[in-house]
């Protein structure tokens, strides 16, 4: 994360790149990654459960690694990168596969967890690609469903961990047979 780029009246200058378009606010030194989030880049889909950094609610990719937004300052991410939930579908609307299987596997039930456990579930099929139950609970304990829905959160990590799989299969086929052509 870059230094801060100026101080003016309290005010401190951030630059955050969110979901791939670089802004840049003016906070109080206070200010959590939440409230920038929400409030003046209306990344509104990243929420608020509890702000004492229990729930999980609120997490978001800081440089590609899941942090709990309410525990992390404002001007922490200066310079850095932000993926928030809003960020993760495609540009045509095209969910995620991870979001795909929550939607398939009953992954929700309010739904107020959900931007939250989908991003952690992104961070932590990056540390685990092929999770086991238990894994994924550990991986998750961290992000708390108040609906208790765990079984229908677990087995749709679970489906993203394989539906991942089969895509990064299917690519590399596709490019090993590409390659092949362009040798033949
Ligand atoms: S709102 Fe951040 S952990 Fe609950
Ligand atoms: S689906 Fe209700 S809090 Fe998680």
């Amino acid at each position: 994360m870059a230094g801060l780029s100026h101080m003016r009246s309290g005010m401190v200058s951030v630059s955050v790149t969110v979901d791939g378009v670089r802004r840049t606010a003016d906070v109080e030194p206070r200010t959590l990654l939440v409230h920038l989030l929400r409030e003046q880049f209306g990344r509104v889909g990243t929420v608020i459960g509890c702000e004492t950094s229990n729930c999980g609610a609120c997490t978001v990719l800081l440089d590609g690694v899941s942090v709990k937004s309410c525990s992390v300052l404002a001007v922490q991410a200066d310079g850095a990168t932000v993926d928030t939930i809003q960020g993760l579908a495609a540009p045509d609307g095209t969910l995620h596969p991870i979001q795909q299987a929550f939607h398939e596997n009953h992954g929700l039930q309010c739904g107020y967890c959900t931007p939250g456990m989908v991003m952690r579930t992104v961070s932590l099929l990056q540390e685990n690609p092929d999770p086991t139950e238990d894994e994924v609970r550990a991986g998750l304990k961290g992000n708390l469903c108040r609906c208790t829905g765990y079984q229908g959160i677990v087995k749709a990590v679970q489906a993203a961990a394989a539906a991942l799989s089969t895509s990064a299969t299917s690519t590399s086929a596709e490019r090993t047979h590409a390659a092949s052509e362009v040798t033949s």
